[in-house]
């Protein structure tokens, strides 16, 4: 398997891999040219990859992810689900995602493509989560919950059930979020306000 990002949260997915003995990491491709090794593994500037490669995107920023998996469409994406994370009945996670240490995933809910749910987050019952979200560290989202493309969820925040958060929008850490959130929209504060919009990127 090939790791693409070498930054501190390539670190967290190597310790994933590594816990669950799941795959034997060939190379991180990362651009840092003073970067040669991240735990005994060789950093590698670029490399050609064949149909059958497994890659794992290594990178926190959602546009990034989304730009790299749709550049190497044609390769193999592994979902990685940490030992000590734990999943309910009837969930669903499509390809590239993580599911992190601690974190807890409840039943009938779905997770799209390469996304990041993060150390000890909460994803209740029910919810629905698109591609290339990130759910913090602690962030909790109760049930019956929408996360839209390509949003990040902050660390601790918390979203009550049933709201609907749209595409691209940023939730502030520790924001709390009592009303659906429009595309884009920067949210922060107790209860969640919008401070301003992403830019749009599609
Ligand atoms: C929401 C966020 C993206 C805003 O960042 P930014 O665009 O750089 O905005 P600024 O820092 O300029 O803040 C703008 C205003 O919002 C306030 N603000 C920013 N984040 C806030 C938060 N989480 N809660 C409450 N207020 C917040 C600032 O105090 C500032 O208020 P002011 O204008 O009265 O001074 C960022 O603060 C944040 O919370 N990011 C989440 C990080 C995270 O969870 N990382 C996890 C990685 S695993």
């Amino acid at each position: 398997m090939y790791l693409f990002g070498g930054s501190g949260h390539c670190k967290v997915i190597i310790d994933i891999i590594k816990n669950n003995n799941l795959y034997e990491i060939t190379s991180i491709i990362d651009d840092n040219p003073i970067l040669d090794k991240i735990f005994g593994i060789d950093v590698v500037r670029r490399i050609k990859f064949n149909d059958d490669d497994t890659l794992f995107i290594a990178i926190g920023d959602n546009k990034i992810r989304k730009k790299i998996s749709s550049k190497h469409s044609n390769v193999k994406y592994p979902i990685l689900i940490h030992s000590n994370a734990i999943m309910g009945i009837n969930v669903s996670i499509a390809h590239g995602t993580v599911i992190m240490a601690g974190a807890i995933v409840n039943p009938d809910t779905r997770i799209g493509k390469q996304c990041i749910i993060n150390t000890g987050a909460i994803i209740e019952h029910d919810n629905l989560i698109d591609d290339f979200v990130h759910i913090s560290p602690n962030a909790a989202l109760a049930g019956n919950v929408n996360v839209g493309e390509g949003t990040q969820i902050g660390i601790g925040a918390c979203v009550i059930q049933g709201v609907k958060i749209g595409k691209w929008c940023t939730i502030g850490a520790g924001s709390v979020i009592l009303r659906d959130v429009p595309d884009y929209a920067v949210v922060v504060g107790n209860p969640g306000r919008i401070i301003k919009y992403n830019q749009k990127n599609e």
